[in-house]
């Protein structure tokens, strides 16, 4: 029988969190990375890489579907899964501030990008996670998904679709479970951390409290590969601690 290769697998590639991942694990060469993210300019700082293998997707049904197949007929055995795609403001919205402020197509957008994508990719990577030895899952979650933590309100469309992706991952930890004990699942706060989605919110945050991509993506490589759970979602911030739901 053909010897299933392991892999780790970094979705929405091109976020500056996940780039700052592929580029620590590309240096520690321990095992061959697969980068996907929407397109070409995305992967650009990744794709010369030399342990990093780039795919373009667009996420549609049918990109998951193919990515699917690939993944399947080359047996891939996927030792640690990191989904980044997550949006906090975007073309014509910003996090609101008030309930008059909510609009269906940013609540829409949202939704779509941090709670339906990462839920629609395990699902497309089920099959490839359920025959996996000891696959390592992190989706990139946020602290303000917490109902037990929110003190402030407001950003309504991000706070309630990262608290509906923790539920829906909740599901999954428990799916997953039922067909390899092995999987591990886990949503992950990453602290506040200077990129994109961060740039326009900097200000008032105090000095030593907004990490680095670099800094980021260390915590997560330490948690990802350490954490523990059995047969349940793992929330967790980059200190590993446990954040209440
Ligand atoms: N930065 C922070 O302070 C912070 C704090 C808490 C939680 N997080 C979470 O961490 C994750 C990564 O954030 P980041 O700070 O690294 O953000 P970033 O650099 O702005 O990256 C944005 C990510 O979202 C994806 N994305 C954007 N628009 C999309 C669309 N229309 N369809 C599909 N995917 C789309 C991008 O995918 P492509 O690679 O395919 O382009 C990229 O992976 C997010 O889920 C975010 O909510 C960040």
């Amino acid at each position: 029988m053909m010897e299933s290769q392991k892999l780790d697998v970094v979705m929405g590639a091109g976020s500056g969190i996940g780039r700052a991942l592929i580029q620590r694990w590309n240096d520690a060469a321990e095992r061959p990375i697969l980068a996907v993210a929407r397109s070409a300019s995305s992967l650009a700082p990744v794709d010369p890489l030399a342990s990093v293998s780039t795919r373009l997707c667009d996420y549609s049904d049918a990109a998951l579907i193919s990515f699917s197949e690939q993944l399947n007929e080359q047996r891939v055995d996927i030792a640690r899964l990191i989904i980044c795609n997550g949006v906090l403001q975007g073309e014509g919205y910003r996090p609101e501030r008030a309930l008059n402020q909510l609009t269906l197509s940013a609540l829409q957008q949202v939704f779509e990008i941090n709670t339906f994508l990462p839920m629609r990719i395990l699902g497309a990577l089920t099959s490839a996670l359920k025959q996996s030895s000891a696959p390592r899952i992190a989706v990139l979650s946020a602290r303000v998904g917490s109902i037990g933590d929110n003190r402030r309100g407001g950003w309504y469309s991000y706070r309630g679709s990262k608290a509906a992706l923790n539920m829906m991952l909740k599901c999954a930890a428990l799916e997953l479970y039922r067909s390899n004990t092995a999987a591990k699942l886990m949503a992950y706060h990453p602290g506040t951390v200077d990129t994109p989605l961060s740039k326009p919110f900097q200000a008032g945050i105090a000095q030593g409290n907004l990490f680095s991509p670099e800094r980021a993506a260390e915590a997560l490589d330490y948690a990802v590969t350490r954490f523990e759970t059995e047969g349940d979602l793992a929330y967790l911030d980059w200190q590993g601690e446990a954040i209440p739901w």
